[in-house]
């Protein structure tokens, strides 16, 4: 067996280089991938929720993996603290897993963090985590599938249909960009837009509303935002009634993430998610990039919407969640 040390993360310049360092392997192609980047992420997590990572370091060969333990400030979940495992490939899991759940469940009772629930999430074809998870006690509560469009594969009719029908409705879209020139109080409408759309999507807690630093925080001052592939729906009278956005979560360009996209109740079944998501795949095709990813819930809407506009599926992201009390866990 590796001899490892598991201690808690300093925040030095060093650590962050080597934390940077390791994401970048164990996670490639994610953000934040620099130093910098993640020195600024926790700065800027809310006073009183908990961010912490312990460190697992082989004698041999330096930073093997990182546990990160949160409370997700953008939900309604005060008690539910957030596992996540970042391990050098070259690790073997089974052994580097247990040692960083001893050391964040250690470091979560040590910091008096008031716990009732526990979550976790794996790909499906992670199995060493799922069987992992499931050993500890937890259970499967979503599944969502990831799936991808590649841009040479993409059907362009459905943005000219999609286009079409909007424009009857006197519906048009901007761009971030455009939206901020043309609409005085565009923040706190964006901010609301994107409120009223959460409520709907199925998550494993319900959201909890931002306030606008929040809201520029998990939006506005993402270093993955770009404004030109991030649209908003306009109905006749001007009001916000659809969004879909892309992120540049890959440094290369290559692959870009889709954001929150949705459309507002009263305003479903007409077209307006194919039109915003045709706008972000145009996008794509432009800037060169060759896929966009997302992942939806199984059952959801907007996983039939994906398909249909011709995302393949790929393995499942799984949530998983285990009751404790914060003596027992
Ligand atoms: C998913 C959502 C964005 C769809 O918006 P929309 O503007 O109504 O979608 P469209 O009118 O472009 O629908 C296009 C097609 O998608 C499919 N679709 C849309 N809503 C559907 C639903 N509730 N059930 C099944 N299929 C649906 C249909 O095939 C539809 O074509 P049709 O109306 O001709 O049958 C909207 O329901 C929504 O905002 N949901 C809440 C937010 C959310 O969950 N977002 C995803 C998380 S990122």
């Amino acid at each position: 067996m590796t001899p490892y040390v598991v201690r808690p993360f300093e925040e030095t310049d060093r650590e962050y280089d080597d934390l940077a360092s390791l994401l970048r392997v164990a996670s490639p192609g994610n953000r934040p991938a620099s130093a910098h980047e993640l020195r600024q992420e926790d700065q800027d997590w809310p006073a009183g929720y908990l961010l912490q990572r312990v460190m697992l370091v082989s004698r041999g060969d330096g930073l093997a993996a990182v546990g990160t333990c949160y409370q997700a400030y953008w939900q309604e979940a005060p008690f539910t603290v957030h596992f996540r495992f970042d391990i050098h490939p070259e690790q073997e899991e089974a052994q580097v897993l247990s040692l960083l759940y001893a050391g964040l469940t250690r470091l979560v009772a040590e910091d008096g963090t008031k716990v009732n629930r526990l979550a976790s999430r794996a790909r499906e074809n992670e199995i060493a985590r799922v069987q992992f998870l499931l050993a500890q006690g937890f259970r499967e509560t979503m599944r969502s599938p990831t799936s991808v469009l590649r841009t040479s594969a993409a059907d362009a009719t459905f943005s000219e249909q999609a286009g079409r029908k909007m424009g009857q409705d006197g519906v048009r879209i901007l761009t971030l960009n455009e939206l901020k020139a043309d609409v005085l109080d565009w923040k706190p409408r964006l901010r609301d837009l994107r409120w009223e759309i959460l409520q709907d999507v199925e998550s494993t807690d319900p959201f909890s509303k931002p306030t606008i630093s929040e809201f520029e925080e998990m939006v506005l001052n993402d270093p993955a935002l770009d404004e030109n592939a991030f649209f908003v729906a306009l109905n006749a009278a001007g009001d916000l009634i659809g969004m879909s956005n892309l992120w540049r979560n890959d440094p290369s360009g290559n692959r870009l993430d889709t954001g929150l996209t949705g459309v507002v109740r009263s305003f479903r079944r007409r077209g307006i998610a194919t039109a915003l998501k045709s706008r972000t795949v145009q996008y794509a095709m432009s800037s060169g990039a060759a896929t966009i990813e997302t992942s939806n819930e199984e059952g959801s809407a907007m996983y039939a919407l994906n398909l249909k506009l011709g995302f393949r599926p790929g393995p499942a992201w799984l949530d998983f969640s285990k009751a404790v009390t914060s003596e027992s866990n």
